[in-house]
Parts: C-alpha cells; sequence; structure tokens
C-alpha cells in the first residue's frame, strides 16, 4: 500500500530547508523543523515570517492562511521530536560528514518505514543511505531555490532503492504541485550538473575583469532571456554552498570546469556568502534580502562619463543578409540616416523589401505609425559603391562570416571613409582586431555584436580589441542607447560573453545525453522547471542549428584549449549526418511529423 506522508521532518532550515518547509505547510502537512541551536531557531522564525508576509503581500495568501501555515510548523533544536514523523528531509550545508552524521542519528528516532530524503546537490545518495540501517529507504529530494517557487524536484535514487520508495515519494511531490524527474546518483544530477560549470565561468569572467559583474548578468538575461544573470544566481545560491557543490562535482569529474575559480574561497573567507549575508557580488540592503544596493562597483549613470563621445548621425551597413538588413531597420527606427551597401542592385531590392514588409508587420501589430513607418523607410539609400560611404559617421560591417572577405571590407572601408568614421564588425566568432589590423586606423575599430532577430533582441555586446580608443567604446555604448538596445563591454575573445558562457553549457547537455544519464525530454524539462530557462539545451540547439553551434564550439575550444570545451562526438555525428536543427526538420528531435 502505497505510504502516506502526514507529518514531515525538515532538518537545517537554511535557504532551503526554510523553503521546503513551506511547501510542506502550505500543503497542509505538519511539519517539524529542526536547527542547529537557538540563533539558527530565530534565523528560520524570521526567513518563514518573511517569506509568508511576502506571499500575503502579493495577494497569495490571506492572513489567516498565513497563520495556519506557520501553525504547522513546529520548530525545535532536537532530533528526538521527529519520532513520529513520515518522511524526514534533510538540508544541511553540503558537507558529506554532516549528512551522514545526521542520517545515522535521525535513522536511531524515526520507524524503521519512514523514508529519509537528502537535498543535497551534489553529494553521493548511496553513500549517504550506506551509512543508515536503511539504505533501500534512502533518496534524494533535490528541491530548486526559491523552493515555494520552482517546481522541479530531483529524485535521485540510488541502486538500492526500492521501487516503490521511488513511487511513493514521487507521488508525493506531485501532491505538493511539483514535477518529479526520477534520475540516477550523480554528482550534480541534471540540472546542477550542467548549470554549475556555467556559473563557475561567470564567476571566472568576473574574476578576470573581462566585463563587469553588471554586463555579464545583463548579457544572459537580454542575450538569452535567463530569468536572472549567473552572479546573481550565485548570490541567491549561496556562495559557500556553490563552492561545495563545484567541489564535489570536481572530485567526481576531474573536469577543469569545475574547479571553483579561486574568488569563491576569497569570498567566503570575506564571510560574503551572497544574499544570506547581505553581500555577494553585489551588496544587499540587509541579510536575507534581495534588494541590491549601490555599492563601489556599480557603474555611474549612462551619460554620466567622462569620456568624450562622437556625434552618430549618419550610419552605414555592409551587407544585405538577415543581421544587416534587421540592423538596417533598427537604426532607421531611432531616426538615423543610413547607406546600405549591397553586392548587387538585386541584392539591395531584396533587402529593401525585406525591411518594408518587417516595418509593415511593426504597423499592423500597432508598433509603429504609418507615418513613422514612411519616414523610417526613407531614411534608408541603397547602394553598390563604397564611396557612397565616405561622409557616414559609422559603419557597421555585417556580411558573411569569413576572416578574409571582412577583412577586404574593412581595408576599402579605410580607403573611402572620413577621418574620425568608427568602423563597426557584427561578427560573433572571428577576432575584431583581425578587422581593425586591415586598416590603418585600429583605434578607430570595434564589435558590435547583435542578436538575432535584431529588431527584438535587446542586447548588444559592444566588443573593444587592445586597440580600440576609449571613446570609440563610449559612443557605441551611447549609439546602443539611442537604439533602445541594451550594451554590455567585453573584451575581444572568443565568444565575447554570452556564447562562451552558453555554449560550454549546451554541449555538457548533449554529452550527458551521449552517456544516457538522461533523456533530451528530461534534461529539457529539467532547465526548463528546475532553472526557469526558457528552453531547454535540446530544444535551443535545434533551433540555432547544430553547424553553427558545432562551429562555434570549435572556435572556443581552439581558442582556450579546455579540454571540456571539445565537442560531443554526438553534435559532430549529427552534423555530418546532416540533421542540423529545425531548418532541416530533425536535430536531436524530429520535426518532420509536427
Ligand atoms: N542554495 C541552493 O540554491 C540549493 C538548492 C538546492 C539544494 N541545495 C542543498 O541544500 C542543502 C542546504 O543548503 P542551503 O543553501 O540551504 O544552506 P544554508 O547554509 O543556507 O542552510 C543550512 C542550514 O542548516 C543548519 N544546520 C547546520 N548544521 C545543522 C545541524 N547539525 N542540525 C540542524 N541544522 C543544521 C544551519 O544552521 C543552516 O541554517 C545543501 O545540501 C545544498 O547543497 C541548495
Amino acid at each position: 500500500m502505497a505510504r502516506d506522508f502526514e507529518a514531515v521532518g525538515v532538518v537545517g532550515l537554511g535557504t532551503m530547508g526554510a523553503g521546503i518547509a513551506e511547501v510542506f505547510a502550505r500543503n497542509g502537512l505538519r511539519v517539524v523543523g529542526v536547527e542547529l541551536d537557538e540563533s539558527g531557531l530565530v534565523r528560520a522564525r524570521a526567513h518563514l515570517e518573511k517569506s509568508t508576509s511576502r506571499a500575503q503581500a502579493r495577494g497569495k495568501l490571506s492572513e489567516e492562511d498565513a497563520q495556519a501555515l506557520l501553525g504547522r510548523i513546529q520548530l525545535t533544536s532536537q532530533l528526538t521530536d521527529l519520532a513520529d514523523v513520515d518522511l524526514v528531509i534533510e538540508a544541511v550545508p553540503e558537507r558529506l560528514e554532516l549528512k551522514t552524521a545526521i542520517f545515522a542519528q535521525v535513522d536511531k528516532i524515526v520507524r524503521p518505514e519512514v523514508v529519509l530524503a537528502s537535498n543535497t546537490s551534489s553529494l553521493s545518495v548511496t553513500e549517504l543511505s550506506v551509512r543508515t540501517g536503511r539504505p533501500s529507504r534512502v533518496v534524494g529530494m533535490h528541491f530548486f531555490n526559491p523552493a515555494p517557487v520552482q517546481q522541479l524536484v530531483e529524485l535521485v535514487r540510488t541502486v538500492v532503492t526500492e521501487q516503490d520508495v521511488v513511487d511513493d515519494v514521487a507521488a508525493f511531490a506531485r501532491k505538493l504541485g511539483k514535477v518529479p524527474v526520477v534520475i540516477g546518483d550523480r554528482a550534480g544530477f541534471i540540472a546542477n550538473a550542467l548549470l554549475f560549470g556555467y556559473l563557475n565561468h561567470a564567476a571566472k569572467m568576473f574574476e578576470e575583469r573581462y566585463a563587469s559583474r553588471e554586463d555579464i548578468d545583463a548579457a544572459m538575461r537580454f542575450g538569452c532571456g535567463y530569468p536572472m544573470g549567473p552572479l546573481a544566481l550565485l548570490d541567491l545560491i549561496g556562495l559557500d554552498t556553490a563552492y561545495e557543490i563545484l567541489m564535489t562535482m570536481y572530485n567526481q569529474s576531474r573536469n577543469m570546469m569545475h574547479v571553483p575559480t579561486p574568488v569563491f574561497k576569497q569570498m567566503m573567507t570575506a564571510g560574503l556568502l551572497g544574499r544570506k549575508s547581505g553581500r555577494g557580488f553585489y551588496t544587499y540592503d540587509g541579510p536575507d534580502s534581495s534588494k541590491i544596493v549601490d555599492d563601489a562597483h556599480t557603474p555611474k549613470p549612462a551619460g554620466a562619463s567622462e569620456e568624450q563621445v562622437r556625434k552618430v548621425s549618419t550610419v552605414g551597413v555592409v551587407g544585405t543578409g538577415t543581421m544587416a538588413t534587421g540592423i538596417v531597420e533598427v537604426l532607421a527606427k531611432s531616426g538615423l540616416d543610413v547607406v546600405l551597401r549591397g553586392r548587387s542592385a538585386g541584392k539591395n531590392d531584396a533587402a529593401l523589401n525585406a525591411l518594408k514588409r518587417s516595418l509593415d508587420k511593426a504597423v499592423v501589430r500597432g508598433r509603429l505609425t504609418e507615418e513613422d513607418r514612411d519616414a523610417a523607410f526613407g531614411r534608408v539609400h541603397a547602394t553598390t559603391n563604397f564611396e557612397e560611404m565616405a561622409e557616414c559617421d559609422l559603419v557597421i560591417e555585417a556580411v558573411a562570416e569569413e576572416l578574409d572577405v571582412k577583412r577586404a571590407v574593412f581595408g576599402t572601408l579605410d580607403e573611402v571613409c572620413k577621418p574620425g568614421a568608427i568602423l563597426a564588425s557584427t561578427t560573433s566568432s572571428l577576432p575584431v582586431i583581425e578587422c581593425a589590423a586591415a586598416t590603418s586606423r585600429p583605434g578607430d575599430v570595434i564589435g558590435l555584436h547583435f542578436f538575432n532577430p535584431a529588431p527584438v533582441m535587446k542586447l548588444v555586446e559592444v566588443v573593444s580589441t587592445i586597440s580600440t580608443a576609449p571613446d570609440v567604446a563610449a559612443t557605441a555604448r551611447a549609439l546602443c542607447g539611442t537604439l533602445n538596445k541594451h550594451a554590455v563591454s567585453c573584451g575581444d575573445r572568443a565568444g565575447f560573453i554570452v556564447n562562451a558562457l552558453l555554449f560550454p553549457y549546451l554541449n555538457d547537455a548533449v554529452k550527458m545525453l551521449e552517456a544516457h544519464y538522461a533523456s533530451a525530454d528530461d534534461i529539457d524539462a529539467a532547465m526548463k522547471t528546475g532553472c526557469a530557462l526558457p528552453m531547454g539545451p535540446f530544444e535551443l540547439l535545434d533551433v540555432v542549428g547544430l553547424d553553427v553551434s558545432l562551429a562555434i564550439e570549435k572556435t572556443l575550444y581552439q581558442e582556450f584549449r579546455l579540454a571540456g570545451y571539445a565537442p560531443a562526438p554526438l553534435l559532430e555525428h549529427l552534423v555530418t549526418a546532416g540533421r542540423l536543427g529545425r531548418k532541416t526538420g530533425q536535430g536531436f528531435r524530429d520535426y518532420s511529423s509536427r
């Protein structure tokens, strides 16, 4: 007969435990919450009260229900108070000796049939289970942060877990309104194994001063639609917890991408643990607060920079493809005069037609008036002659992603453009300095990496080479402001911010699939419901195109030579077989019958 879980014990009521206790109590269960000592209990109570009053303020909980909820949670510092519960979940810090010691004690207190669950993010559940007298009734029940919000629960079974225990706990998770995914016992399970390499990489970028914390976070929010940037997420997770998870993953994987970047240890030693201590990568207005306050690293507001900017009123665009046409639309809609240079009259006509269609669509959708559409279209002048770019204040190159082609364009622009004109490349993977070196004015050359579709995507990566003049970078950022885009600044290396953070993670997902740890559907579901990402990795790879993804991964690997960046063989095989994703009807999934 299926188990009924009516009373539940939670050991450790920190970031996760308090949230988990709240989930249980919201569902009408009686909860016994155990903390280490009186100060832990005070913190736990404050955490629970804050969370329920936030739910009340948002109209999600009535005053009466909030009181009833809190009334269902008994707080204690005695493990013996767990004697009559039906399931115990531990959420103490991520240290094996601590967790095994707790399980060994709880094992002696609760009834033999009671299930013991660990909220561990990375430690071996098998290892925990064998320290009890009931290994077959021990599972991992990995909730995500914040537990009351995130739906995913990774249900970890070991080689000895009884099937009925797995079934009962899965049914229980569903009853709590969660989405359980049953998986085997491997460090990091699905979501963290994929997430933490990415988070570690972002912390490393910050540590190397490749980009500011604000720009790293904004890049992933505006470039990929992530709900939070990686550094803000690390602050939410807690840097000490993140460190332990990475270490456990590294000990199992020996993958250099899991070695915690040194900044973690430094911040932990200084007591900068993230939101829970009031300061991590960002500064908060108090412990356990989500409100970021200004500190010494907060950037000055736009326009407050001392750097002079150059005047930009006429912009040239070289190319007639998807990106070029999209960028022309963005420029013209923002009131700039545009000179579009294509290789033939036919290509120019096609680009102008595409522009017209897109502007018409904006009118139909009520986003643009007919008058503004006509004015925008009237600002665009198409030509096949580079000389007509002579008076442009800035020229954006958006031709094929081939170095020789781009270098030739920059050589020509250098000859025809007036002194002081800024020359920009939209390259997503080639070194911008190669374009700069093809000119006699490398200080005036910069990367402006727009995202596709340019009229929709908010992000632009502003890429300075070692030669780019500071006023050129300042002008590029100011231009992005005029275009209503969000600019982030970074240096000239493979992948810039977004692709460098995104593609190693996508590659890890392919390797996880290749290793038969989980299915593409489970991995996609885990990343969407556990981390609130807009698309799972396989969905995204199929949209981007597997050939494009493979090319980016190869570029990253060639630049950084990290073994973990080497493209997964499965991705190469799919490309060789012509399964390139949605565009060919087949990739990781089959779209032909849909
Ligand atoms: N932070 C996250 O985003 C996240 C997400 C999922 C899972 N986890 C996992 O959840 C677990 C807890 O992590 P956290 O981030 O909540 O840590 P935390 O530091 O915020 O909380 C741990 C709590 O355990 C208490 N504690 C320590 N020793 C205890 C003992 N002997 N008895 C009772 N309570 C004790 C501490 O006082 C503290 O309140 C870890 O295994 C972690 O890997 C964390």
